[in-house]
């Protein structure tokens, strides 16, 4: 069983990604710039974007990030997007999500302009990116997608399995597999049968945030599972999928930690450095 290892890939990638700000600053005489806005103090969300940030500066980015407390007024954010958005030393601007109620979601996502939505959340990336147009495609997908290929880089006719429906993962990378020619089956809390549907997959992605659903006898032999999970449990940080049943049976598999998580946050600099390369004249 080939154990993919997030964390290694995710190091090349931000190793390439900080040569190219280097070349990129030689050439512009200035880098790209990442605004990440985080409203309240979750601990996971508060964790998440220090990641980030930090990620961000170590590949030479300009990195900020814009702290609100749970009580601000839904106007003041889309107010500060306004500004961002016209801002040229910001090539992204993320907000985290969860959101607090009062805050419309989408009023916030759709606020954002669709060159800078380092997320790939505004209906205008997600739109194109299921035309199969050229997009800003959801860090987390792009992340498992990567790493898909380098496992198996021809991914014509294959059975995909999605199992979660979420607009952060589940349906980008729908879109994602069906642009490499996999027949594509999204499963979610109301499927019959799941673990049959399971057994169908060559490729199984779950992001349900359901501890240890997928269990050995629902992979194929010789599958690849992505586990986008993290669940925190008694037994601590844990997937969607039992790892020790289905690393019997799967030709490779991801950990958690250490197998999506870590790319996610490269991609999150690759899609910074898109926007700003998108940006420039020449
Ligand atoms: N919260 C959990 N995952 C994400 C993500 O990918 N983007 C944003 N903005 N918030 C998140």
């Amino acid at each position: 069983m080939i154990l993919i290892d997030g964390k290694k890939e995710a190091a090349e990638l931000r190793e390439r990604l900080k040569k190219e700000v280097s070349e990129l600053k030689s050439k512009y005489n200035k880098v790209p710039g990442l605004t990440v806005i985080l409203i309240g103090d979750m601990a996971p969300s508060q964790i998440y974007v220090r990641m980030k940030e930090k990620a961000a500066n170590e590949a030479g980015l300009k990195s900020e990030v814009v702290r609100y407390p749970d009580s601000i007024e839904e106007k003041k954010v889309l107010d500060k997007i306004n500004e961002l958005n016209k801002d040229d030393s910001v090539s992204g601007i993320l907000v985290q999500l969860p959101l607090p109620k009062h805050i419309d979601k989408q009023k916030v996502i759709e606020a954002i302009l669709p060159s800078k939505d380092v997320d790939g959340f505004h209906p205008m990336n997600v739109g194109n990116l299921s035309s199969g147009y050229e997009s800003l495609v959801p860090c987390t997908p792009l992340g498992c997608y990567l790493l898909i290929k380098k496992i198996e880089p021809n991914l014509n006719g294959k059975k995909a399995v999605i199992v979660g429906r979420s607009n952060l993962n589940g349906k980008p990378m729908t879109q994602l597999l069906l642009k490499e020619n996999c027949t594509v089956t999204i499963t979610h809390s109301k499927t019959k049968d799941l673990k049959s549907e399971c057994l169908q997959g060559d490729i199984i992605v779950a992001a349900v945030g359901m501890p240890e659903l997928i269990k050995g006898d629902w992979v194929k032999k010789d599958a690849i599972v992505i586990d986008v999970g993290i669940n925190k449990t008694d037994k601590g940080i844990i997937g969607d999928v039992a790892f020790d049943e289905v690393s019997k049976v799967a030709k490779a598999l991801t950990p958690v930690p250490g197998g999506v998580g870590p790319m996610t946050i490269a991609c999150l600099l690759k899609n910074t450095i898109k926007c700003f390369k998108r940006s420039q004249k020449n």
